[in-house]
């Protein structure tokens, strides 16, 4: 079912054995780890992590930054040796920013063979050259033209960038993995939150340089939709709107809470700051819905955005439809007392986990 199989199996060569698999989330602002474990046919939580970027190249903590390699390596064994991952079996989770996803609509008789077409397709959508990237596609959808015979074929392209590609080989080789599945965190997204009982749903992350959108039938991707707006720029705004600096912001960000002075300060700068983007998403939504026929009657909110008090009732609003933080360690097991954490951390973890489910499906 997933995606990006043939990416996978081409730079795959070692397939795991082990029981225990380490998911690994490179975000802009963070690295997040989960490593589970089969115990007897039931998908156990070993332990979780994250790792804050900023600090490795002298930034505040919660802003989105570039790594050196040398940096990113530091950090991700930092991270893997403090929240004592033992695994050295990886399923690694692509940042979106290294990638591109898209949909296109082509024409064509049923039956057609879309290759060749795709990549006509995809060198007028993807804005780098095909020699440049790994490419990879799937039909989603199949809608007919009123006035012909013909179909028209709705593809999910995705595409890689080489140079990524290699970067992060490295990387997982540095942190002692070899050739990890690798996949673009849409992907994982989806399989986190994913739940057979729900054909139709939306996915919103929020995280620290971009909030994205999936639009998602029976656990397919069939929209994505990438705004550069996130937690960093909501701070931003805190810090503008109180006068303070961004590491102060990002502590009352972090530390908010309804029952504060200065809350309805706080929590009208950090929503205004999402407002394009979750009137933007509205309308994909409702494009989605217009052409597709489907109601999506879930929306899921992830990302460590999600976290902010209030930002689900807020995006539930904006979108008229009813909003769930997600909580994807619900998918595993998990000690009782850990309950209230994991519903706590649970949306910052949504691509970590849902990577590694990758190794048991
Ligand atoms: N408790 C919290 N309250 C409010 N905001 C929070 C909280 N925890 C984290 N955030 C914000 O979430 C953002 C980080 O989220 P996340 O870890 O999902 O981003 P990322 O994966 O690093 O970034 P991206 O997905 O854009 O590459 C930061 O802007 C951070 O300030
Ligand atoms: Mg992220």
């Amino acid at each position: 079912m997933s995606f990006l199989n043939n990416i996978v199996s081409s730079i795959k060569e070692s397939q795991q054995s082990a029981s225990s698999v380490v998911g690994i989330d490179i975000g802009s602002s963070s690295v997040k780890v989960v490593e589970i474990e089969d115990r007897k046919d039931v998908l156990t939580l070993l332990t979780y992590g994250e790792i804050q970027l900023g600090p490795y190249v002298g930034k505040e903590i919660g802003k989105s930054v570039n790594l050196e390699p040398k940096e990113e390596q530091q950090a991700l064994v930092d991270v893997i040796r403090e929240s004592a991952v033992k695994s050295r079996s990886g399923v690694f989770a692509m940042p979106l920013s290294s990638s591109f996803v898209t949909n296109v609509s082509i024409d064509a008789p049923p039956d057609s063979d879309l290759s060749s077409m795709v990549r006509v397709e995809a060198r007028k959508v993807i804005p780098a050259s095909l020699s440049e990237v790994t490419l990879d596609w799937a039909e989603v959808g199949l809608d007919k033209l009123e006035d012909s015979n013909d179909e028209k074929h709705n593809v999910l392209i995705a595409a890689i960038q080489n140079n990524a590609l290699e970067r992060f080989k490295i990387l997982m080789q540095f942190a002692g993995m070899k050739n990890p599945p690798t996949e673009i965190e849409c992907f994982s997204t989806i399989r986190s939150l994913y739940r057979k009982s729900e054909d139709h749903v939306a996915i919103v992350d929020l995280g620290a340089s971009s909030a994205k959108l999936y639009i998602a039938q029976k656990g397919l991707l069939m929209r994505m939709y990438r705004i550069r707006a996130g937690g960093t720029l909501a701070t931003k705004a805190i810090a503008d709107d109180l006068e303070i600096d961004f590491a102060t912001a990002e502590d009352k960000k972090y530390m908010a809470s309804s029952d504060e002075d200065q809350f309805s300060k706080i929590k009208s700068a950090h929503n205004r700051s999402y407002d394009r983007a979750f009137r933007e998403f509205r309308q994909v939504i409702a494009e989605y819905e217009k052409r597709s026929g489907v109601s999506i009657d879930t929306v899921y909110l992830s990302g460590g955005g999600a976290l902010f008090p209030g930002i689900d009732s807020h995006l539930q609003n904006s979108l008229e439809k009813p909003v769930f933080k997600s909580n994807p360690f619900s998918k595993i097991s998990y000690p009782a007392f850990m309950e209230d954490t994991m519903h706590e951390v649970g949306p910052t973890f949504t691509v970590a986990l849902g990577a590694a489910l990758r190794a048991f499906e």
